[in-house]
């Protein structure tokens, strides 16, 4: 199978992670979760009591600061590590999640995670979801997905995936939680979430997961059949 990058953007809870796993299994790609990378920072900054405003602490933590991916033999399933922690159910809680958007708008912050992220797909054949990642991160990627669903089909679904983590959390307050992050991820000056003119747009309210996931990799197959013809054609 060729290689290919595959950017899949969009609002937050539409699914982006899950759809992003199963197309890389599918294709046998490497799967980058880039949101977890931005709330190992957030948890890393919480920890050690950085003040958002303060350049000089920020340029400090994240020089002491090394996140990695590791899968777990147990469930199949990769988790997130901080400095050689696995911080993976501890970042997806939401205290992490109600202060992650005003990390990631910190330009060093960005710089950082962006240079890493592109070390990471710098071999092709990977699946990364977020905010940026067609535009800034792989703007030359093969293919650009934006996925977007509506607020409360999102909410419901974020609710479910934290009950099944033991979380009960009240579904007004993850709505809340959405919408403010959505508001923050669009508006930031550093790298706003905006839907590239080259990327396919996905609206999941009314599909099944298989549905999202098919038509995800359908597109990559076709992409990179045409990419193995071009090259065929070019030797
Ligand atoms: O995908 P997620 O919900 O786990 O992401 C958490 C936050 O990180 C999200 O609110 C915005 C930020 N983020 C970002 O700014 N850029 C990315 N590429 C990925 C996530």
């Amino acid at each position: 199978m060729g290689k290919i990058v595959i950017a899949i953007d969009g609002y937050s809870g539409c699914g982006k992670s899950s759809t992003a796993k199963a197309v890389a299994k599918d294709l046998g790609y490497t799967y980058i979760d880039s949101g977890a990378m931005y709330r190992a920072v957030t948890l890393h900054f919480l920890n050690n009591f950085v003040t958002l405003t303060n350049p000089h602490e920020i340029e400090k933590a994240l020089k002491s600061l090394e996140i990695t991916f590791h899968l777990n033999p147990e469930t199949g399933k990769q988790e997130t590590y901080l400095n050689g922690l696995n911080v993976e159910r501890e970042i997806r809680k939401m205290n992490i999640s109600s202060k992650v958007s005003e990390v990631a708008a910190i330009k060093d912050v960005r710089k950082e995670l962006v240079a890493q992220q592109q070390r990471l797909g710098k071999n092709k054949a990977v699946v990364m979801d977020g905010r940026d990642i067609g535009s800034v991160v792989f703007p030359n990627a093969e293919l650009k997905v934006f996925m977007s669903a509506d607020l409360l089909t999102r909410a419901e679904r974020r609710q479910q995936e934290l009950l099944e983590k033991g979380d009960i959390v009240d579904l007004e307050e993850i709505k809340n939680n959405l919408s403010e992050r959505d508001r923050i991820d669009s508006s930031r000056k550093e790298s706003p979430l905006i839907k590239v003119s080259d990327a396919i747009e996905i609206d999941t309210s009314n599909l099944t997961f298989d549905e999202q996931v098919a038509q995800i990799v359908n597109k990559a197959k076709q992409i990179i059949e045409k990419e193995k013809s071009y090259a065929g054609n070019h030797r």
